[in-house]
């Protein structure tokens, strides 16, 4: 039996126990990237780390292969927006920033989570892009709740993202997820308060804002996957699947422990403006 309102998918309590296995082991992944990341290091290493670690726990890297995607896990430096391809010629340097975005499939049930980590000493400019993104990331999830709208997603994130001076990216948006990879809703970065769809108890799906130090405008490249910054300038992501409760959401790919290389500024916004 399938529950949807609208078009979009209210899970089952089975089903919801399968989204929070899933996502716990991509969230587990994520966390153990974290240790590899350092100047020297290979996208391409990155990649069959997490390739290993997701068959190791008996789960599908679903990138891999998905509409033709090469790769197992997305390896974003810099000005990549998103959708990087690991490369062996793409080698982590000192002051880089990276998102690594692991989502694997588990007993038919998708886990989509993403951090943007530090390589080396970085940039004052590195660490405001990627602060605004975990920032408006957590000021997006406290929006969720029955009753909310999607556009009070957007709006949180677009409100904190440009009043610090940075843009959103709109091409790209969160998704409904489960049985599918992207399902519906969309859940847009930027957004009206008190527009949109109106979030349900058993509702899971997305938010992961990208957030860029310039203009929001992307472009593709060659290799059809690739987003880049039209501008050339840096971009930042984090990721996490969500579920809406009765009483508020959960945050199904939430970390155990701190981060490595990423939750690493905790004052960052500590006495500024
Ligand atoms: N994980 C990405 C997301 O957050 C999607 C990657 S699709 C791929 O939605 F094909 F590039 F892997
Ligand atoms: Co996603
Ligand atoms: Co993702």
């Amino acid at each position: 039996m399938r529950f949807r309102t609208s078009s979009v998918e209210i899970k089952s309590p089975r089903e919801i126990e399968a989204m929070r296995e899933v996502c716990r082991l991509a969230a587990d992944t994520l966390l153990k990237v974290a240790p590899l990341i350092r100047p020297g290091v290979s996208t391409e290493e990155i990649n069959t780390f997490v390739h290993e670690d997701t068959l190791a726990k008996g789960a599908i890297p679903a990138p891999l292969g998905y509409h033709g995607f090469p790769k197992s896990v997305c390896t974003s430096l810099n000005e990549v927006v998103c959708h990087g391809i690991p490369s062996p010629h793409h080698v982590l340097r000192d002051g880089d920033i990276i998102n690594v975005d692991v989502t694997h499939i588990y007993k038919g049930f998708h886990g989509d989570t993403s951090a943007t980590f530090y390589v080396g000493e970085v940039s004052e400019r590195a660490k405001l892009v990627t602060e605004t993104s975990r920032r408006s990331l957590e000021l997006a999830i406290q929006e969720v709740k029955p009753g909310a709208r999607l556009g009070d997603i957007g709006a949180a994130i677009q409100e904190f993202a440009e009043g610090v001076g940075c843009s959103v990216v709109e091409a790209f948006v969160g998704h409904g997820i489960g049985r599918k990879f992207h399902d519906e809703p969309q859940v847009s970065h930027v957004g009206r308060r008190g527009s949109g769809l109106r979030l349900r108890p058993g509702m899971t799906f997305t938010i992961e804002p990208m957030i860029n130090l310039g203009t929001k405008e992307v472009r593709i490249l060659e290799d059809e996957w690739t987003a880049v910054t039209r501008d050339g300038e840096l971009s930042a992501q984090f990721e996490h699947t969500l579920l809406v409760t009765e009483t508020g959401c959960e945050v199904l790919t939430a970390r155990p422990e701190r981060l490595e290389k990423s939750e690493i500024f905790p004052d960052f916004w500590q006495n500024r403006g």
